[in-house]
């Protein structure tokens, strides 16, 4: 039928609720796929909760010039990431300009006027980060928006803050009171919660894992057969050779990685400052606990097939599939069990002992604190500590409520000039030991790239925790060692004269882009061109243990001779901490002297505390270096921010 998927297709939010029975939106505007996730999670509590009939919606995906025509009986729900400097998700760029736009006009007029959005009743949550000066402005400036069209808010809206790492706990402190205003306004009854499938899981006896029609994992099926050319991006990666891998650190408790990563066999191209994304595997160890726990261990390759039960369920992986593959290459099923999943597993429990103690857990914030979060269980690990077997559990409720293993973003740490089909990773392999817990948190990403080079080498220890990386990938397509990977462009890049002065402050694997900088410097030397000062601050524990690349620096400081300069903060090896933001202290002159020459300024590594404590050193010295006051000094490194003149690539 022709018009039905016209209609399917439809860029009219209205048309496509009537179509498909729904009174409740919720719309996303997610960079990262935190914000998307926080609104399946309200739309599947509202169904299963209040019965409203729910969806979601990726704003991008909608016209908005109807928003007048609101049902009274219909509710839109905003949840709304703020990325960057307080600028709006790509895909919520186009609804922000419409309905901040002073003439902002609508398709038909309803309501009266100054009210044209008045019978729009919405509730909004927004995602932010404190460390960053626009903290949640998106939904801040939202909100004053349609309350301005004369919209309905219900509610207060919610703020989740990333910086103080409270999100989770934020997000469920605002849904409850917002549940029960909504209930309240829209006349709704809360029932016992009934799990409302949104997927629908078949398993087919007459497929096997070895048919052509079945992915097994495969990061990007078509590619290994050889029937691909890209572009890869971020639904299509590439299946890079590693060309070199090797161990940075003297230190034996820690590993930090070096890795090049090949890509003259496709037509990816970087530019220095760029990130590297690479597509993560779950450890063996996990897996198996997972299909453990759940139950599935003798149906691991059983054949089966995902369908969404309603039009607007996009299911997040090529089907048909495996249970083994679904679990190893398309959940994160390593990432710590969220309080409200826990609630909702409660009625699955084996026992009713077991499940009041669920009841529990979910419903204290404290208790889940004591019991579940200081641990660091991931799901499988806090359900074997009740029971070892957990069959109730629909397998269509781990789709829906665990995240999709996204790729992981790293610096690349080379310049494109001096390697233009060679991509350096630098990453500090996570390990963290859990306080007063037998429990060690790995990186999933860095502890897979750390198998694949003990692979490649052939080391004696190749797994240290037991962890049982599958390293050749599904159906062996890739032998040999390869790592799936994408690039994304950054606006983090050098000064495009290279007589410009740079200042850059990269303490451990921070340095990793200031790697490629200096690299690409020394290139443009031994070319023949001028190139500025160039200054790296770089900080670690000691300076005989994790000072990387220190026979690098030397060897491009013969490239670049007296315009590079690396100042070291070695904060372990003396009596008291040293930072890079006290040496840039001591080097106030020089630096502000160089601000003054326009130097381009560069901070790279965590967000939470260098970064910030650099930035605040920043307009401490300039204040005293100039003589103006504490508040001037802000101002003058705010305006470089806008300028582009200081320039940030962190992370928490
Ligand atoms: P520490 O671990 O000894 O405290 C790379 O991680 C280097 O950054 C380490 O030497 C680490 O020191 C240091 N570091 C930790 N916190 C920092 C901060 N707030 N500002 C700058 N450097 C910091």
């Amino acid at each position: 039928n022709g018009s039905a998927s016209k209609a399917g297709k439809s860029r009219n939010i209205l048309e496509k609720m009537q179509e498909s029975g729904k009174n409740c939106v919720v719309f996303y505007g997610s960079q990262t796929g935190t914000a998307e996730d926080y609104a399946s999670r309200l739309a599947k509590e509202g169904s299963s909760r209040f019965g409203l009939k729910t969806m979601t919606a990726d704003l991008e995906e909608y016209d908005y010039d109807n928003f007048d025509q609101f049902p009274e009986d219909h509710v839109a729900v905003f949840v709304l990431a703020t990325y960057g400097e307080g600028e709006p998700t790509d895909n919520a760029v186009e609804f922000y300009e419409f309905i901040g736009g002073d003439d902002v006009s609508f398709s038909e007029k309803g309501g009266p006027d100054g009210e044209p959005l008045g019978g729009l009743k919405y509730v909004a949550f927004g995602l932010g980060n404190n460390t960053y000066e626009h903290y949640n402005s998106m939904v801040r400036n939202v909100t004053k928006y349609l309350d301005r069209l004369g919209a309905k808010r219900i509610g207060e809206p919610g703020e989740g803050d990333d910086g103080a790492g409270t999100m989770e706990e934020d997000f469920l402190a605002w849904k409850e009171p917002m549940w029960t205003a909504l209930a309240d306004t829209m006349n709704l009854e809360e029932r016992e919660a009934v799990y409302e499938p949104v997927f629908e899981v078949t398993e087919k006896p007459d497929l096997s894992p070895e048919d052509d029609t079945v992915y097994v994992g495969e990061p990007n099926k078509n590619h290994l057969e050889g029937a691909s050319k890209g572009p890869y991006n971020a639904h299509n990666p590439y299946i890079a050779p590693i060309a070199e891998s090797r161990e940075l650190f003297n230190d034996k408790s820690r590993n930090c990685l070096h890795m090049e990563v090949d890509i003259s066999g496709s037509n990816l191209s970087y530019t220095t400052g760029d990130h590297i994304a690479v597509w993560p595997t779950n450890p063996g160890r996990e897996v198996e606990r997972f299909l453990r726990v759940l139950g599935l261990e003798d149906r691991r390759h059983t054949v089966i097939s995902v369908k969404g039960l309603d039009a607007t369920a996009k299911v997040p992986f090529p089907t048909p599939t495996t249970y083994e593959a679904v679990v190893r290459y398309h959940m994160e099923i390593g990432a710590a069990v969220s309080r409200q999943f826990v609630s909702s597993l409660a009625q699955f429990a084996p026992n009713d002992e077991i499940k009041a103690e669920m009841n529990r857990i979910g419903g204290d914030k404290d208790v889940f604190a004591e019991k579940v979060s200081s641990q660091h269980y991931n799901l499988a690990q806090f359900l074997e500590s009740f029971s070892q077997s957990w069959d109730k559990i629909p397998f269509s409720m781990m789709i829906e409520g665990l995240h999709k293993l996204q790729p992981r973003y790293y610096s690349i740490s080379s310049s494109s000039l001096a390697q233009k089909k060679q991509i350096s990773i630098t990453a500090v392999v996570a390990s963290v030991a859990v306080e007063n817990s037998p429990n060690i948190v790995l990186g999933v990403t860095t502890n897979y790239l750390l198998a694949l080079k003990q692979k490649q080498h052939g080391d004696p220890d190749p797994d240290p925790h037991g962890l049982e990386y599958a390293i050749t990938g599904p159906r062996n397509k890739y032998d040999g060692i390869h790592v799936p990977v994408h690039v994304r462009h950054s606006n983090f890049k050098l000064p495009s004269d290279p007589a410009k002065p740079i200042i850059m402050v990269g303490p451990g694997s921070g340095v990793a882009p200031f790697r490629g900088f200096v690299q690409e410097r020394a290139q443009l030397a031994k070319n023949g061109e001028t190139v500025g000062k160039t200054i790296l601050f770089f900080g670690c524990r000691n300076e005989a243990e994790d000072f990387i690349y220190k026979e690098q620096w030397e060897q491009w400081k013969q490239d670049l001779g007296d315009q590079f300069e690396i100042v070291t903060a070695f904060s372990r090896d003396g009596p008291q901490k040293v930072y890079v933001q006290h040496r840039l202290k001591e080097k106030a002159e020089e630096v502000n002297k160089l601000l003054e020459q326009k130097a381009y300024f560069y901070v790279c590594g965590d967000a939470a505390n260098m970064a910030r404590d650099v930035n605040e050193t920043l307009s401490q010295l300039i204040s005293d270096q100039r003589g103006v006051s504490k508040q001037k000094g802000e101002e003058i490194v705010k305006s470089m921010r806008a300028a582009n003149q200081y320039q940030e690539d962190v992370w928490s």
